[in-house]
């Protein structure tokens, strides 16, 4: 479904990504943990294009976004057809970014119909299956300031799956939430795993990561330095690094 392989990404002096290598496969949840700084939120953002690569190969469902040149740089396909591409990837952010000015109804509509060039009545109809999903049916017609966060975050997701991604990427998703909400959240995510979609979840969970994911990545210092089955990964033959890093979090 994904394929990154040796992926570079530089701010300036510091070289945030050293040559990370991700593959998923349809209906995998994948979850990465690693410190602050690791370069997670950096690795979604180049793989969802809000961050261009410096070299390195991503391609989705078989087709390529962008491959080196013979110069060793990353070449991206021509717009057009990258945004086709990208389509088939959602983001969840960390801080919803939702619209303020929109309903949750309206922020669920907005890039369907916009991107997808779907009918008002068309969009309407699947933002209400999936409000009805999150668990907000009844509060369609609320803005954002009067949601909670939990609330906000499941509008966002709802708004995510309106555009049928067939890859859906969350950056911690509950970290701005305290653990009440974040269990509201995080039984969205559970049920959309179990619904077998394709996800990337970058987490400081680590219960939701060992239940929820298939697979574990743990970064460190701008490369995957673990990538197994989340039993292995975070079970009791963990290694001695994520032994450490487990430690720092308390877990
Ligand atoms: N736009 C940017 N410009 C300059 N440096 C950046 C930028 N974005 C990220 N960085 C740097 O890249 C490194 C990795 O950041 P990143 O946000 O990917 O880490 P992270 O693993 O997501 O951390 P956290 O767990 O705190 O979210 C950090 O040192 C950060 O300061
Ligand atoms: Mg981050």
């Amino acid at each position: 479904m994904l394929q990154a392989k040796d992926i570079y990404k530089r701010f300036g002096e510091s070289e945030v990504l050293k040559g990370v290598t991700l593959n998923v496969s349809r209906g995998e949840v994948v979850a990465i943990i690693g410190r602050s700084g690791s370069g997670k939120s950096t690795l979604l953002r180049c793989l969802n294009h809000l961050e261009t690569v410096d070299a390195g190969s991503i391609a989705i469902d078989g087709q390529t976004m962008v491959e080196n040149g013979p110069d060793g740089r990353a070449h991206y396909r021509p717009d057009k057809e990258l945004r086709g591409l990208l389509l088939k990837m959602g983001l969840v952010f960390q801080d919803y970014n939702l619209f303020p000015h929109y309903s949750a109804l309206q922020n669920v509509t907005a890039a369907q119909r916009m991107t997808l060039r779907r009918s008002p009545q068309e969009a309407e109809q699947r933002a209400m299956l999936l409000l009805e999903k999150v668990g907000l049916a009844d509060k369609a017609g609320e803005y954002p300031c009067n949601l909670s966060g939990g609330q906000c975050q499941r509008v966002a997701i709802a708004r995510a799956l309106a555009m049928d991604p067939e890859l859906l990427c969350f950056d911690e998703p509950t970290s701005a939430l305290d653990p009440q909400l974040t269990q509201e959240v995080l039984s969205v995510i559970r049920q959309l795993a179990k619904e077998k979609r394709t996800m990337i979840v970058v987490t400081h969970e680590m219960n939701f990561a060992r239940d929820v994911a298939d697979r574990v990545i743990y970064m460190d210092g701008g490369r995957v330095v673990e990538d197994g089955a989340a039993q292995d990964v975070l079970g009791s033959a963990r290694s001695e690094a994520i032994r450490q890093f487990a430690g720092e979090v308390g877990y």
